[in-house]
């Protein structure tokens, strides 16, 4: 067993595609693209552990701009090669630290990552992301509900409410995977005091939280420093 998300996310590479290919999943991802692809329209936007860039080619079409990073170079070849549009750039990275000294994004979006932070590290991902953002800046997080059936099942959850599966790959082997299925409320108790214009979607299988960077609030004293719950 692993606990190594990067690793984990490395070796997986050539496998991760699939979980695009769940048959009872289809209908909500059709819709969730449709949404993501008019979503950023015009913005410079970014996107946070992008993976082989799925969501990348929704995003990139009608955006101004898209800096996607991700920690793991297997991913981001894949995701090279799928999006190759000029105004797109992939770049090694790591979520917790994005790329400061750059104009301030007019936009940020996270794909199924928010639910693979630490209850412990949600203030310190949301100050990291919110530095790199323009006041008001439009951020959009999206990610797995827990649904009997479809998704793995919890394998275990630690003191602090954190929850894990355990994934096998190809190769054989076991990764204990740290991954959180937040609800509204643990979502909205998350941003408030650092968000306007919070909104809320659900759809069978996914969750999205839109809202707007209010840079003005201080992050240690905002409840982001210390959500009670997180979130595939
Ligand atoms: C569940 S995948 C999501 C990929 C993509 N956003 C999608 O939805 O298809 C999580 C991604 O997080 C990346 N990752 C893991 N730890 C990271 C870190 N510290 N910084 C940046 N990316 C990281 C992994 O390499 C993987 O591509």
């Amino acid at each position: 067993m692993t606990v190594e998300l990067e690793d984990y996310y490395a070796a997986r590479a050539s496998e991760y595609d699939r979980i695009y290919a769940k048959p009872e999943r289809q209908d909500d991802l059709r819709a969730v693209e449709r949404w993501l692809a008019q979503a950023f329209a015009g913005k410079s936007v970014i996107e946070i552990a992008c993976g082989t860039g799925y969501w990348t080619q929704f995003i990139a079409p009608d955006s101004g701009s898209v800096l996607a990073l991700d920690a793991s170079h297997e991913v981001l070849a894949i995701a090279r090669s799928r999006v190759t549009a000029p105004h797109v750039s992939f770049v090694i990275g790591d979520a917790y630290r994005p790329p400061e000294g750059t104009a301030p994004f007019e936009s940020a979006f996270a794909g199924f990552w928010l639910s693979h932070v630490p209850k412990a590290r949600l203030g310190e991902f949301l100050e990291g992301l919110h530095r790199t953002l323009a006041p008001g800046a439009k951020v959009v997080l999206l990610d797995n509900l827990y649904v009997e059936g479809s998704s793995t099942p919890i394998s275990e959850e630690d003191a602090q409410g954190n929850t894990y599966q355990a994934r096998k790959l190809d190769d054989g082997s076991v990764h204990r995977v740290l991954k959180n299925f937040p609800s509204e409320h643990d979502l909205r108790e998350m941003v408030a005091g650092i968000a306007t214009d919070v909104v809320y979607r659900r759809w069978r299988y996914f969750w999205a939280l839109e809202y707007a960077c209010s840079r003005e609030a201080p992050f240690t004293d905002s409840p982001a420093a210390s959500p009670t719950t997180a979130a595939r």
